[in-house]
């Protein structure tokens, strides 16, 4: 049946069919609307709305085209989209008797939860994958829960910390993604369907049924809403785009860390390229393009968000432009969620470096300080200030932190203080020791090996209820 033929008097170009079209991405809701589709047909009967025979007659041909596949479908542009042509497919099983699938049924519903059922499933996919991430890091953590770095802040030393307790800090973060994508399925899971165009319809569909069908917790609430709105896409590309930031930080520090300058980590390489010309190189390519595919997913992003900010409601065409940039975001997004998983699992942390840097460049100031507060009684400003001058003499004369002692330190207190410190010098060396300081920071979140491996345990069992919710 031609849609044209009875409003309109010309045939559409080609060139402005293939313009307008929507086939070529409607590939990915071909399944979502044949199963549409069944739902429809199935509560139409249910209510008595078609003939039973009739609607028999359509879902044996909808079951054939399922088993026979997106190649019995005439995919040209002229028959504009998915719709119409899994509508031709049962015209040509069953005659213009297919034409009763479309009662009390516009594409603006179709399309809508077709792209529901597509992208609920896409989610589930992602969902797992990510856990499968966060699995990685807790059995990585597990390995490194003693081996000492230094925590940068504006990427200078900062403070010693552990591998393990740098890694579960992507960990939280992996599971807020995770949490978010997870709350964006949750709100779209409800159904369109019986929207029809805009304003559902005078026949007695039953909307919970097509909703139950179709996996959804309910009908959408308004008509108008349920063909209009594609605030659930932009709401999960901006989740994955999300998670794609926390890979791309991910791999911006494997990138900074295999560097000759740091050393802190040797990448696989299986997750490596070299040179054309230098022979010598081991380059981080793979962490480089996640790096960038970040870039195109928040492009998807901003494009969506851009498509939508002024369309007056109700259904306009400018959605469909929406759609080729949600599965490009998806697509983007679950490579680069995978391979960045399996390149971090490629990667060796070199704990022998780590302590190195820890103990080079004066990362136990802060707690050294912290000592004066506890030991000498000082005010933090003024311990602040001793280390700080502790630290310029000692920059001066090419000491290493290890090099001050107690009576270093008790110079310095009587210049700004009036008062030694006398505090007893194997305390100061602990306090210098970054081992020790990791020890002591036994503080909810904190490094301490003991609290790092509770929270790997609560991690754990946030995968393992993820898993089985
Ligand atoms: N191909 C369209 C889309 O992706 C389906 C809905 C078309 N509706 C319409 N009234 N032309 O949005």
């Amino acid at each position: 049946m031609d849609l044209r033929s009875g409003r309109l008097k010309g045939k559409m170009e080609k060139e402005v069919a293939d313009f307008t079209s929507s086939l070529g991405f409607d590939v990915r809701i071909f399944q979502a609307d044949i199963r549409c589709n069944q739902a429809h047909t199935t509560m139409l009967m249910e209510q008595e709305i078609i003939p039973l025979e009739i609607g028999k007659k359509i879902l044996k041909a909808l079951k054939e085209l399922e088993k026979e596949g997106i190649e019995a479908l005439k995919l040209d542009s002229a028959v504009e989209d998915i719709h119409m042509a899994v509508e031709n497919y049962v015209t040509s099983k069953i005659g213009p008797d297919a034409g009763f699938m479309h009662t009390a049924k516009s594409r603006n519903d179709q399309v809508a939860t077709d792209l529901k059922i597509a992208l609920k499933e896409e989610i589930n996919s992602i969902k797992k994958d990510l856990l499968l991430f966060i699995q990685i890091i807790i059995q990585m953590a597990e390995k490194y829960v003693d081996t000492v770095m230094v925590g940068y802040t504006h990427l200078q030393h900062a403070q010693p910390t552990t591998f393990a307790h740098h890694l579960l800090s992507h960990a939280q973060a992996l599971k807020r993604d995770y949490e978010r994508i997870h709350d964006s399925y949750n709100r779209m899971d409800f159904c369109p369907l019986g929207s029809a165009a805009l304003t559902t319809t005078s026949f007695p569909i039953n909307r919970e049924r097509t909703a139950e069908l179709l996996g959804f917790k309910g009908p959408m609430e308004n008509s108008i809403d349920g063909v209009s709105s594609r605030d659930f896409i932009a709401e999960t590309v901006f989740a994955l785009t999300m998670l794609g930031t926390t890979l791309s930080k991910i791999s911006e520090e494997l990138i900074i860390w295999s560097s000759y300058e740091f050393q802190m980590v040797e990448l696989g390489d299986e997750f490596s390229s070299t040179s054309s010309i230098m022979p010598q190189k081991k380059n981080p390519d793979v962490a480089e393009i996640v790096r960038a595919k970040t870039a195109l997913l928040n492009g998807e992003l901003v494009t969506i968000l851009t498509i939508i900010k002024s369309l007056p409601q109700s259904y306009n065409r400018d959605l469909q432009e929406v759609t080729p940039h949600l599965w490009k975001a998806t697509d983007t997004l679950h490579s680069t969620l995978n391979i960045t998983r399996e390149m971090l699992a490629s990667a060796e942390f070199n704990g022998v470096r780590g302590e190195e840097l820890a103990r080079a460049n004066f990362s136990a100031a802060t707690e050294l300080a912290d000592l004066m507060v506890r030991e000498g009684k000082l005010p933090f400003r003024t311990a602040h200030q001793i280390v700080g001058r502790a630290v310029s003499i000692a920059l001066d004369k090419g000491m290493r932190a290890e090099d001050m002692d107690a009576q270093f330190l008790d110079e310095i207190s009587q210049e700004i203080s009036g008062n030694p410190l006398k505090i007893d010098e194997k305390i100061v060396n602990k306090a210098l020791d970054p081992v020790e300081i990791i020890k002591s920071r036994k503080v909810v979140g904190g490094p301490a090996p003991d609290i790092v491996k509770d929270s790997i345990k609560d991690l754990k069992k946030f995968v393992d209820e993820s898993i089985s919710s």
